[in-house]
């Protein structure tokens, strides 16, 4: 397995540009199995998660391959309604295939997902809804087997929590039924949002787009079309928050500003300075004094979860207390007891919330990623460490950042991979 090792100490400057988000990415390329047409997305990046994600639409017998940043999917030849067990329990966000199967074909068989590293993430609101709009499920065997007489029926369901993947998988069962459905409390992260716009593209009649309603009005079938994915705002976040915990300077384009508010306010309470530029913006702290600050991840538009490691580690070398609260994901501290072996001093109370006090300067070590924004969150802190971090299972970066190490060294920071068979 793959080792990143990063001798800390030097401020980044520089230009990097973030390409198409992993998790828009990943429901739109789901959304190929709702027709037989060709789907084009642009602006796609290179990342371990979406090679898994073409290795299950090609187990359904769909045509998904990606040329630079261009990634075309097809699904005119579907041979098989099974999401299998060793593909799903790799990634999450296979479980998706479920409603646009349930739409198109009345009939799939998916894996359940299993547990996660950063929690139990159930998935009751998905069968909830789909049983909503008349899909039939039973669980057996740890497989999800849904069907449904006939084609699904539009109806009105109101999520009892915000779910991001329950929100685009029955969002793409709905497009296909017949009649209509209102969905209530939906999630609004951009990447819902993206899913929503492209299925317009693709000839779905949604409205509400942006609002916590959508009132979709079930067609008979999509066509193909062509969509940009929007820009990855957790990796444009935690480049940012790279430069902050480095003092140096970043220009950061490809995710506009307005997908960043709630990371803006915390970044700049905190003493980096944002600032707007074209296609995205700058994240200056060369003269910064970086003081503790307070974040509560929350659903968008709040403070992003999926920033919430990045920001502890910043929090790790600022002056003053910083009161972290977890309030999305049950287990998301893992990154915790790797930061306090590079000198971090972290008290964790309860599950969700954790008291950062500032040190004056990390230390290099041997350490471990956990999860994928975890793993991100050891890289920030050996940037700024004095001395030299070994960082080990690394595949879990892979999973979401796309070249890491060449923009962070074009930057000035000194990171190279070792590669261990
Ligand atoms: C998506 O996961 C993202 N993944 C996650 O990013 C992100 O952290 C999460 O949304 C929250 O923003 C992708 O988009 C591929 P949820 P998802 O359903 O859809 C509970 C990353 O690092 N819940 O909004 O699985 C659940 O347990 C990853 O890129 C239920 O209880 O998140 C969690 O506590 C990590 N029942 C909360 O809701 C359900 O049926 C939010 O989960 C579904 C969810």
């Amino acid at each position: 397995m793959d080792k990143i090792q990063i001798v800390g100490g030097t401020p980044l400057e520089g230009k990097i540009h973030i390409k198409g988000a992993k998790n828009a990415c990943l429901p739109l390329m789901v959304a190929g199995l709702l027709t037989e047409e060709p789907l084009i997305f642009k602006n796609v990046p290179h990342l371990a998660d979406i090679e898994t994600m073409k290795e299950l639409l090609h187990s359904l017998g769909a045509f998904a391959e990606q040329k630079d940043d261009v990634l075309t999917i097809q699904s005119n030849n579907i041979t098989s309604l099974t999401a299998p067990y060793d593909i799903v329990s790799k990634m999450r966000a296979s479980f998706l295939v479920l409603g646009p199967l349930l739409a198109r074909f009345g009939k799939a068989k998916v894996s359940l997902p299993g547990g996660c590293a950063i929690g139990t993430r159930p998935v009751d609101l998905h069968l909830m809804a789909l049983e909503q709009l008349g899909a039939k499920i039973t669980i057996e065997g740890g497989y999800i087997h849904a069907e449904v007489d006939g084609r699904l029926k539009g109806s009105a369901f109101t999520f009892p929590k915000q779910t991001v993947g329950g929100t685009q998988n029955v969002m793409m069962a709905a497009v296909l039924t017949e009649g209509t459905t209102v969905l209530n409390n939906i999630a609004l992260e951009p990447e819902c949002t993206d899913l929503a716009n492209c299925l317009v593209a693709m000839g779905a009649k949604i409205s509400g787009i942006g609002t916590p309603q959508l009132v979709i009005e079930g067609v008979d079938r999509l066509h193909g079309a062509e969509h940009t994915v929007i820009g990855d705002r957790i990796e444009a976040a935690t480049y940012a928050m790279a430069a902050g915990i480095t003092r140096g300077h970043l220009d950061i384009t490809g995710c506009p500003l307005e997908y960043l508010a709630a990371v803006v306010r915390a970044l700049t309470e905190a003493g980096v300075e944002i600032t707007e530029i074209p296609n995205g913006f700058s994240a200056e702290a060369r003269h910064a004094v970086i003081i503790g600050t307070d974040v509560m991840t929350e659903v968008y538009p709040g403070f992003p979860t999926d920033a919430q490691a990045q920001f502890m580690a910043l929090m790790s070398t600022a002056y003053g207390a910083s009161l972290i609260t977890e309030t999305i994901f049950e287990n998301r501290f893992m990154h915790v007891p790797e930061l306090v072996r590079m000198g971090a001093n972290i008290t964790i109370h309860g599950t969700s919330s954790a008291i950062v006090r500032g040190t004056t300067h990390l230390s290099g070590a041997d350490v471990m990623a956990t999860d994928l924004r975890g793993s991100v969150a050891m890289v920030l802190a050996a940037l700024a460490a004095k001395g030299t971090t070994t960082i080990s299972r690394v595949y879990h970066l892979d999973r979401g950042y796309d070249e890491l190490e060449k923009k962070l060294s074009s930057c000035g920071a000194n990171i190279k991979r070792i590669s261990e068979a």
